[in-house]
């Protein structure tokens, strides 16, 4: 636009485009690349670029436009420093977090990382980083003044200079990094300040997108939440919001958010493992019915998010290494995850290494029907009506599903279970008390401080309360035994016998006995983070989320409507034996409603054995490999 004509109209065209711009903020769902699956933590500016040349070149034809540098690009490579490390990280000044230099050498000389966005936009790409919640422990230690950015100067108020030690919540660390970061008090003027402070200088850098982790799922700060989205609101450049991690969301968690950011992860991280990928089905399912995809979002729409895809060459979580292996998931486990991931409208996040991307994992990241409807699709839902064949054990041949009932076989161990085994085991090691200045006092398993975003499995301590005289034998045998709630006001405890297992699933669901001065019920926690039952001598240990030997079965399916009046039906096979799945085409309008699809007839193709399966006018069915997944497209016409 030029301005050569009155300047009213110039002003007036400036604001339509900056509305125009505004409404369409995330009007579908994102979709690029994200270093984490690949680099974990350890990407360089050189690595960066050359992924993100290639991501311009190969993927961004195909819609991928955000190239998102994950957590800690401001920590130093050197020996000892890992995902919980503390005092490895550079920090300017006023305590905010800039990229290393020695990882990040366009960053030098205060330029933080204006170069690289440059490179990134020239590319015609949008530049993302991850940041944490809060102020860093280091700045909080070092206790750095706080920039007020209307002034330049430091931060003041009632007559003095605020620093970080005054708006750092110790109490309110991060969950799953501990030593790093922690919440900042958004009550106070110099909280709000420094926070305006770091999203300030990350539009400056030219930033388009802000992945803001340690803020959602258990780890929760809604005023945090609440004031950065007020601040980007603000800013001159739209920056795309998007809120981690997933553990424990719920739709209701959601909707106190949704209108605040543009996309919020509601699971776990997912890695390559069948049992990560079956955990996405009933939390993404729950998610559509509740009306969350595509719901309002920070000056645009929002987005469930189900995470990264980790295809093709990765590393592992929480290491020091660049990419070094291949994905463990199957290729039909891997069309089961995009074809979920696409008919649930997820944001598209590729999260392997493109510099050595295999034909496969690009064939599915580019399959143009899996991105048409990932981007273009509506009326998304669960498909309850289905039924399997199983062709290998008589009692389940057909087992019919009742219209309208979800499976209840298909569900996956969502959470980790705990069992007991003997304290020698090294298996039994892993537990730590936890807020030490809090009470009642936490015990909490952490498997592995470096397993990104996987919450602590965290039961309450409390002493067990002697009433009378009579109690004093009581209260010599089980001195320094203690028992553990499920929440910090319940009257039940966890009860446990060398027979019983417990998930904490049953925990949430108030399964815990009453509590009772029984020695089953009293535990004692070991210096060397082992908690013994006092009933079984024997002790508490966490069997990993991320077991080999998970078992799911059952089948899913999805449905959805496309653009030009199409339906999309997949099936989801999650038994470990080829299925025969069916939908009949008269209750496909079920869960279509004001579709008119009386007496129809459709043509079906299948994406991903490329069979045209003609006209269909009954059910449709087909055999589903292993983990696998079939996705029809079908064109209908009612008689
Ligand atoms: C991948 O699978 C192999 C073989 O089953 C296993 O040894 C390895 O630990 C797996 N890697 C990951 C990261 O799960
Ligand atoms: C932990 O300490 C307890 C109590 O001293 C002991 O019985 C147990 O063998 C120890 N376990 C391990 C794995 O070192």
């Amino acid at each position: 636009m030029q301005i050569v004509f009155c300047s009213s109209l110039c002003i007036f065209l400036t604001l339509l485009s900056h509305r125009v711009s505004s409404e369409g903020h995330a009007s579908i769902p994102p979709r690029g690349w994200n270093s984490y699956d690949s680099f974990c933590w350890t990407i360089s500016e050189q690595e960066y670029l050359q992924s993100a040349e290639i991501i311009s070149n190969r993927l961004h034809p195909h819609g991928y436009e955000y190239a998102v540098v994950d957590y800690l690009w401001y920590r130093r490579k050197v020996p000892g420093a890992y995902p919980d490390s503390l005092g490895f990280d550079v920090i300017d000044e006023w305590g905010r977090m800039i990229p290393d230099p020695d990882r990040w050498p366009s960053s030098k000389d205060g330029k933080g990382f204006t170069e690289i966005a440059n490179k990134v936009h020239s590319l015609g790409l949008k530049f993302g980083i991850h940041v944490m919640r809060g102020i860093s422990t280091q700045a909080v230690n070092a206790n750095t003044p706080i920039l007020d950015i209307t002034t330049g100067a430091a931060y003041e108020e009632s007559g003095r200079q605020w620093t970080a030690k005054d708006i750092g919540i110790k109490e309110r660390a991060c969950a799953w990094m501990q030593n790093g970061f922690m919440s900042v008090n958004t009550k106070l003027g110099a909280g709000r300040a420094f926070l305006k402070s770091l999203y300030v200088q990350y539009a400056e850098w030219g930033v388009d997108f802000v992945k803001h982790d340690c803020v959602f799922g258990d780890d929760l700060d809604l005023d945090e939440i609440t004031f950065v989205s007020e601040v980007l609101k603000e800013l001159d450049r739209p920056i795309l919001y998007s809120l981690s991690p997933g553990t424990g969301v719920t739709p209701a968690m959601a909707k106190k958010v949704n209108g605040l950011v543009n996309m919020y992860r509601i699971t776990g991280d997912d890695w390559d493992t069948w049992g990560d990928v079956v955990s996405h089905f009933d939390i993404t399912r729950d998610f559509s019915t509740a009306n969350m995809v595509g719901a309002t979002g920070l000056m645009g729409k929002s987005w469930p998010d189900l995470d990264m895809l980790p295809l093709g060459w990765l590393t592992d979580q929480g290491s020091n290494e660049g990419p070094h292996r291949n994905c463990n998931l199957t290729l039909d486990e891997q069309k089961t995850q995009t074809t979920l991931w696409s008919m649930a409208k997820s944001p598209l996040m590729f999260g392997g290494d493109v510099r050595n991307i295999d034909d496969a994992t690009y064939g599915l990241i580019t399959n143009p029907t899996l991105l048409e409807i990932n981007s273009f699709s509506s009326n998304n839902l669960e498909f309850p009506y289905i039924t399997s064949a199983n062709s290998f054990k008589k009692e389940d041949q057909l087992s019919t599903l009742q219209s309208g009932r979800h499976l209840t076989d298909g569900r996956p161990p969502q959470t980790p279970s705990l069992s007991l085994t003997s304290c020698a085991d090294v298996r039994a090691i892993g537990w730590s008390v936890e807020a030490l200045d809090q009470d009642p006092k936490q015990i909490c398993w952490r498997e592995k401080l470096s397993n990104k975003h996987q919450a602590p499995f965290c039961l309450y301590k409390r002493e067990s309360h002697v009433a009378s005289d009579e109690d004093i034998g009581y209260q010599q045998q089980y001195q320094g035994k203690f028992h553990l709630l499920a929440t910090g006001r319940s009257e039940f405890c966890l009860h446990a016998s060398p027979k019983r297992k417990i998930t904490s699933k049953e925990q949430s669901r108030g399964s815990f006995s009453p509590c009772r001065r029984d020695a089953n019920q009293l535990w004692e926690f070991n210096p060397n983070g082992t908690l013994a039952n006092s009933y079984s001598s024997q002790c508490a240990t966490m069997n990993s989320l991320k077991a080999k030997n998970v078992i799911s079965t059952g089948v899913r399916s999805w449905i959805a409507t496309g653009r030009k009046g199409e339906i999309y039906l997949a099936f989801f096979n999650l038994n470990a034996e080829k299925t025969v799945i069916s939908a009949s085409i008269s209750d496909l309008a079920k869960a279509l409603p004001g579709k008119n699809l009386n007496g129809a007839s459709c043509k079906a193709n299948e994406i991903w054995s490329g069979k045209d399966f003609g006209i269909i006018s009954q059910s449709i069915s087909t055999p589903v490999e292993i983990h696998g997944a079939a996705l029809f497209v079908l064109n209908c016409v009612a008689a």
